[in-house]
């Protein structure tokens, strides 16, 4: 099973309060988004990269010198899907029928080929695709509507039955991109592909489990945690 694969990486992540966009953090000597491509970038299965940019990037070209995959670059939009979707955008201008896609965060270093392998022999044969996600682990609970005082439980949530989705997530570039169109065209952005595939109604992706450590770096706490992973699969040369 071939694919391209696609990163949205034009956010500007400013919440970790660093001077340039996480994705471009350093952890031992490899900016977050070299780590987050590694296992892709070596897979003899990876037909090529579109990456989605936020405009005058100077952080990019260095990394892409040293990809030896085709590359696409494009800019980014103002949300995540809208990134994608101009990635998938140009690709589907390029390319010839219907390929596999797989779109994986900019900011998760930590995803493994393991992982990679499970997710594209889950999803064969299952049009509607698939992601990597983890059932959820923690009880739930639900605040009751903000306001001046202290934050409150308003109620436990059921837990059962579902997952936090993560990514890389696979799917058909043409029903993806005519999916992402159409979430674009009604002024909905999905957070996801899959919940731009769920809209449609066309089909139900497949839930693949993924691994704890496969986190997208949000906070400083978690880029922490990437950080000690990271080193351990060094130490222990495992890693990509
Ligand atoms: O901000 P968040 O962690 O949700 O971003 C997830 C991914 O989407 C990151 O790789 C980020 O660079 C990318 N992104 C994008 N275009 C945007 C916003 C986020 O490519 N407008």
């Amino acid at each position: 099973m071939r694919y391209w694969l696609v990163i949205p990486a034009a956010g500007i992540g400013q919440r970790l309060g660093a001077p340039r966009p996480k994705q471009y953090l350093e952890i031992l000597g490899r900016s977050l988004l070299e780590w987050s491509i590694a296992s892709f970038a070596t897979d003899e299965r990876c037909d090529g990269i579109v990456v989605a940019l936020a405009p005058g990037d100077p952080w990019w070209p260095a990394i892409c010198a040293r990809l030896a995959r085709p590359v696409l670059e494009v800019a980014g939009g103002a949300e995540r899907s809208d990134s994608v979707r101009l990635a998938l955008e140009a690709l589907a201008s390029r390319v010839e029928g219907d390929p596999w896609v797989l779109v994986h965060d900019a900011a998760r270093p930590c995803v493994t080929r393991d992982e990679i392998d499970a997710l594209l022999a889950g999803v064969a044969g299952h049009p509607a695709g698939g992601l990597l996600a983890l059932p959820l682990a923690d009880t739930l609970k639900r605040q009751v509507e903000a306001g001046a005082g202290p934050v409150v439980v308003a109620l436990t949530e059921p837990r059962q039955g579902l997952w936090r989705a993560l990514t890389p997530q696979l799917f058909r570039l043409r029903p993806l991109l005519d999916a992402l169109r159409a979430a674009a065209r009604a002024g909905r952005a999905p957070t996801d592909e899959a919940q731009a595939i769920e809209w449609t109604g066309l089909g139900q992706p497949r839930l693949i489990p993924g691994a704890a450590a496969n986190i997208k770096v949000t906070t400083t706490a978690d880029l922490a945690l990437v950080a000690t992973i990271l080193a351990a699969r060094s130490a222990a040369g495992t890693a990509t």
